[in-house]
């Protein structure tokens, strides 16, 4: 099947009360581990990829690779999203590609790392929308900043620093008309979330509920969502690494936000994790072994379990057969005439 609009993605997880998993990539196993998940879940699934990985895949050998996912798989709708796009020109150059969904991360100057102002942000993320629905594909903004910096993009600080203020999440809206809306809630990226193992109050469950009482409608974002399992750490830790003690998002906060309206959980620090402690194992226990298959193997095997957990816990699993897909053309057709119009549903505080 052709790669699909992540707003069909959305929208049928929407109807069907459960998220989409978005893994991020960087190269072939990346993508098969993810694609073997999915098979074996039967689960729709959105691929992103970060500038960085675009960087360092050359852009063409990845999207190619993700094409070649698409027509092995035919079975399961697939979105290519351009992950944390930092300007217009990004979000383009990844639509001009071929990419479904692209994220203007306006949250942030086009450096990634110095936080812009409200106005900045609606403007870029505006234009994007134009450009992007245009061409039948898809837009996720931000508002609020994330903590945390992974390959020099992020402002950095405690994922607390920025959190989402629920008026301006739906002004933003209103403004952008962006299809999916990220929202800071106390998450960062990378393995370093939380110092201690959160309870309930550590991530901003209430912003996150205000925010879907007054937007319904709205496909809601949680970026930062690794869990950071401590069986992961510890496989690294076990074969050499140095990792030291920390916890990420408790999949149960999670599920409570899929419960409320979201829609996109973006995972990468736990297939990182997976990734490395396989790699690490292989070394540290058959240092003789040289040839690549021999550690790339067990690492895309550790991935693919990951993968298919998530998928399972945050629902997607056994939707893919659900629907079919909808032309990138036609999706572009119903931004024109209104039939995917993207003003929200607003309702009183
Ligand atoms: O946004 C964070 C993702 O984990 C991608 O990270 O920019 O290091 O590829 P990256
Ligand atoms: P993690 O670092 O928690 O996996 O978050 C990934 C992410 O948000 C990518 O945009
Ligand atoms: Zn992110």
């Amino acid at each position: 099947m052709p790669l699909v609009s992540m707003r069909q993605l959305l929208d049928e997880a929407a109807k069907g009360g459960y998220g989409v998993g978005a893994f991020n990539v960087n190269d072939m196993e990346q993508i098969q581990a993810i694609m073997m998940a999915a098979k074996e879940t039967k689960s729709p699934v959105i691929v992103q990829a970060s500038r960085g990985a675009r960087q360092f895949a050359e852009d063409l050998y990845l999207f190619r690779l993700i094409q070649a996912a698409a027509e092995l798989n035919p079975e399961i709708p697939i979105a290519m999203h351009q992950d944390h796009g930092n300007s217009y020109e990004t979000c383009k150059s990844a639509i001009d590609l071929g990419y479904t969904s692209v994220m203007m991360d306006g949250s942030l100057k086009a450096d990634g790392k110095t936080p812009a102002s409200f106005d900045e942000n609606v403007e870029v993320t505006r234009k994007v929308v134009e450009y992007a629905h245009e061409r039948g594909v898809t837009v996720e903004g931000e508002i609020g900043v994330l903590g945390g910096v992974e390959d020099g993009h992020g402002a950095g600080g405690s994922g607390l620093d920025h959190i989402t203020d629920p008026d301006q999440a739906v002004e933003f809206a209103e403004k952008t008309g962006v299809d999916a809306l990220a929202i800071a809630i106390g998450t960062s990226h990378g393995a370093y979330k939380f110092t201690k193992k959160p309870d309930g109050s550590v991530l901003k469950m209430d912003v996150l509920l205000a925010i879907h009482k007054r937007l319904p409608n709205t496909h809601l974002v949680m970026h930062g969502s690794s869990s950071v399992p401590k069986d992961l750490q510890d496989i690294i830790n076990k074969y050499g690494g140095n990792l030291k003690e920390t916890w990420g998002v408790p999949v149960e906060e999670i599920q409570l936000g899929i419960r409320n309206g979201v829609r996109k959980i973006n995972v990468d620090t736990d297939n990182r994790l997976a990734i490395t402690g396989a790699i690490r194992k292989v070394f540290a226990e058959t240092p003789e072994k040289f040839d690549p298959r021999d550690y790339l193997k067990p690492a895309r095997e550790a991935m693919k379990k990951v993968v298919a957990q998530r998928m399972v816990e945050f629902g997607q699993a056994g939707h893919a057969g659900d629907y079919s897909p909808v032309s990138i053309e036609q999706i572009a057709k119903g931004y024109k005439d209104g039939s995917l119009s993207t003003q929200p549903l607003v309702t009183a505080k």
